[in-house]
C-alpha cells in the first residue's frame, strides 16, 4: 500500500491520520505445484521488480459489455488483465471529471459491475471520511480501476463524520456497515482507511471465508512491515457473518489511538471461538460414533 503524505499545517485530515494508524499490501504468492514451490518462490521475487509498474488503467478498456446479458458468463476465477505493480503517485491531482471520464461503467452512487461477466464476488468497501477533498480524489482515482481490474462487483461507501468533534473511526464503521446490509447481500466488507491505497492488484479485495484478513500488511511508510505484530489496522476484510459474531466495533474511541486495537482483539477472539467451535463439532462427532 501507499500512503499519502500530508502536512500537518495545510491538510484537514491530520487527525484522521493520527487516529488512523496506517498501512498496505499484501502481495499474493501464486502457489506453484510443492515440488517447484522453490523455483515458483524464484519466479516472483523477479516479477517483483519495482522499477516497473503498469498504469492502474491498463487494458481496462478490454472489458466491453457482453453482447447478451441474459446469457453472460461467471468471471473467470483470475481476471486477464492483473498486471502486479501498480504505479501510484500523488503529485497529480485528477478532477472529478476525469475520474468519472475514466471510469465509464461505475454507477452512480460508486457501484460497479463487470460489463463483460457475472462477478464471483460481491465487496461493499467501508470509508470513514471527514472533510479530505483532496485525498478523496486520489483515494477514487486508483480504488475504482484497482477494483475493475479484479472483476468484483462493488460499491464505495464513503461515511462522512459530521461536524468538527473528536472523530470516531469505528463508530463510522458500524454506520457504514448497517447501510451496506440494507443495499445488499454482500460476501465481504472491505473496511478503507482513505489514505492508502494499494500498490498491487494481487492484493485481493475478497474475504476469507473462515478469518478477517488483513490487507494492509505491508506499508510504504511504515518500510513495507509490521509495525507490531498484532497490528490490525488500515484496511481490513471480514465476512458479514464475522461482522455478527464479533458484535460490531466499539462506539466507544473517540479522536484516540487504540480502536484498531480493540478491533484486533475481537478479530483474535472470533478466531479461538471458531478453533473451539471446530474442536467441539469434532466431538461430537466422536460422541455420536
Ligand atoms: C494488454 O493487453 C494486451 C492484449 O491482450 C496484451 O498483449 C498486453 O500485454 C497487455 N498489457 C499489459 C501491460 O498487461
Amino acid at each position: 500500500m501507499k500512503k499519502m503524505n500530508l502536512s500537518r499545517a495545510e491538510n484537514p485530515c491530520f487527525l484522521l491520520l493520527l487516529v488512523t494508524f496506517q498501512v498496505i499490501f499484501v502481495l499474493i504468492l501464486y502457489r506453484g505445484s510443492s515440488s517447484v514451490l522453490f523455483q515458483g518462490y524464484l519466479k516472483v521475487r523477479k516479477s517483483l521488480d519495482y522499477s516497473k509498474s503498469e498504469d492502474v488503467y491498463i487494458n481496462l478498456s478490454l472489458f466491453t459489455p457482453a453482447p447478451d446479458k441474459a446469457t453472460m458468463q461467471t468471471c473467470k476465477p483470475q481476471s486477464d488483465i492483473i498486471v502486479g505493480l501498480l504505479t501510484i503517485t500523488f503529485d497529480t491531482l485528477h478532477s472529478e471529471r476525469t475520474i468519472i471520464r475514466k471510469n465509464p461503467y461505475v454507477r452512480s452512487g460508486g457501484c460497479y459491475s463487470p460489463p463483460h461477466c457475472l462477478a464471483r464476488y460481491k465487496t461493499a468497501i467501508i470509508v470513514p471520511y471527514r472533510n479530505c477533498e483532496k485525498q478523496l480524489h486520489h483515494f477514487l482515482y486508483y480504488l475504482h480501476p484497482f477494483l475493475q481490474r479484479q472483476q468484483l462487483s462493488y460499491c464505495i461507501y464513503l461515511i462522512h463524520q459530521a461536524g468538527s468533534g473528536p472523530f470516531n473511526r469505528a463508530k463510522l464503521l458500524n454506520v457504514g456497515v448497517h447501510e451496506a446490509l440494507k443495499d445488499n447481500d454482500w460476501d465481504c466488507l472491505l473496511l478503507h482507511n482513505m489514505d492508502l491505497v494499494p500498490e498491487n492488484d494481487y492484493n485481493l479485495y475478497v474475504c476469507d471465508e473462515y478469518y478477517p484478513k488483513h490487507l494492509s500488511t505491508a506499508i510504504d511508510k511504515l518500510y513495507y512491515r509490521l509495525p507490531y505484530s498484532s497490528f490490525f489496522g488500515g484496511v481490513t476484510a471480514l465476512t458479514p457473518d464475522h461482522y455478527m459474531k464479533i458484535n460490531g466495533f466499539p462506539n466507544t474511541y473517540w479522536e484516540r489511538l487504540g480502536e484498531d486495537d480493540d478491533i484486533a482483539e475481537r478479530y483474535y477472539l472470533l478466531k479461538s471461538y471458531n478453533i473451539q467451535a471446530s474442536i467441539k463439532s469434532l466431538q461430537t462427532l466422536f460422541e455420536e460414533k
